[in-house]
């Protein structure tokens, strides 16, 4: 596994003359079209990327840019690797090994997750400040000790440097924040009412199925992480969400979590 992360690693420093990303993201949900803003000096689609996993999905825009936004030099990913997705765990945190070993000194993450803080609303932002995971652990097996610890420690998971960050900015830029932890389960079924309960009496405040593996490898790597939720759904509401309106809340929550990304790159 280590000698396959360093030769994919190896390859893309090879492919984009050695440019060291000073942060990794991970564009989900709200990010869509960030990607776009980033000033690009390589972008490698993951099929032409020798050890990346193959993507399934047919029309995937699977990718990773290299390139500049707010003066600073990132690697971010456009389309993850989703454990629902049949992938093994060490399938779907490869790229954020891979990530590791180009430089990145932070990791960003965005994702949607359905709402269970019953104080949550449809389109709302959440700053994820802990996970409970509900998955496979992508570190079950060898540890890769060349890369981290055996027993990772989990505090601090969500940086709180990062967190106050994002806090000063939001209110600077009069943008609602939500906090909370993040319940990542398999998938790919949305959650019973029953589960959504029970995810709420164990402590939880949204139900997602990503960024937990990717997370969990990034702190076994020591990277810093900061990830950030759009609520496109609240799970213990009897009514369905009405999705022109999730849509639309969709659409406003990405010019929210564009303009918190950026400034949080720019101040780094
Ligand atoms: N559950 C799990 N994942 C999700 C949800 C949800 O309600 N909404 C968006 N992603």
């Amino acid at each position: 596994m280590l000698a396959a992360i360093k030769q994919t690693a190896a390859w893309i420093q090879e492919a984009t003359n050695h440019f060291t990303p000073e942060v990794g993201i991970i564009l989900g949900t709200g990010l869509g079209d960030f990607g776009e803003k980033i000033e690009a000096a390589h972008i490698l689609d993951y099929a032409s990327i020798p050890g990346f996993p193959v993507s399934t999905v047919e029309g995937h825009k699977g990718r990773m840019i290299f390139g500049t936004i707010e003066g600073r030099k990132v690697v971010a990913m456009q389309g993850r690797f989703h454990y629902y997705e049949g992938y093994p765990m060490s399938q779907v945190t490869f790229p954020v090994r891979v990530m590791k070993l180009l430089g990145i000194e932070y990791l960003f993450v965005s994702n949607a997750s359905g709402g269970i803080n019953t104080s949550f609303r449809t389109g709302d932002l959440m700053i994820i400040t802990d996970h409970i995971n509900l998955m496979p652990n992508p570190l079950i097996g060898p540890n890769l000790a060349e890369l981290g610890p055996r027993f990772p420690d989990m505090h601090n998971c969500y940086d709180k440097a990062l967190i106050a960050k994002a806090t000063a900015i939001a209110e600077r830029e009069g943008i609602k924040l939500q906090y909370g932890v993040y319940v990542g389960g398999t998938g790919p079924t949305f959650e019973t009412q029953a589960e959504y309960r029970y995810f709420k009496a164990i402590g939880g405040d949204t139900a997602g199925m990503s960024t937990v593996p990717e997370v969990i490898v990034a702190r076994h790597m020591g990277i810093p992480c900061f990830g950030v939720s759009v609520i496109t759904n609240c799970g213990l509401s009897d009514e369905l969400g009405d999705h022109e309106d999730v849509q639309r809340q969709g659409k406003k929550a990405a010019v929210r979590m564009e303009t918190l990304f950026k400034a949080m790159i720019r101040e780094l």
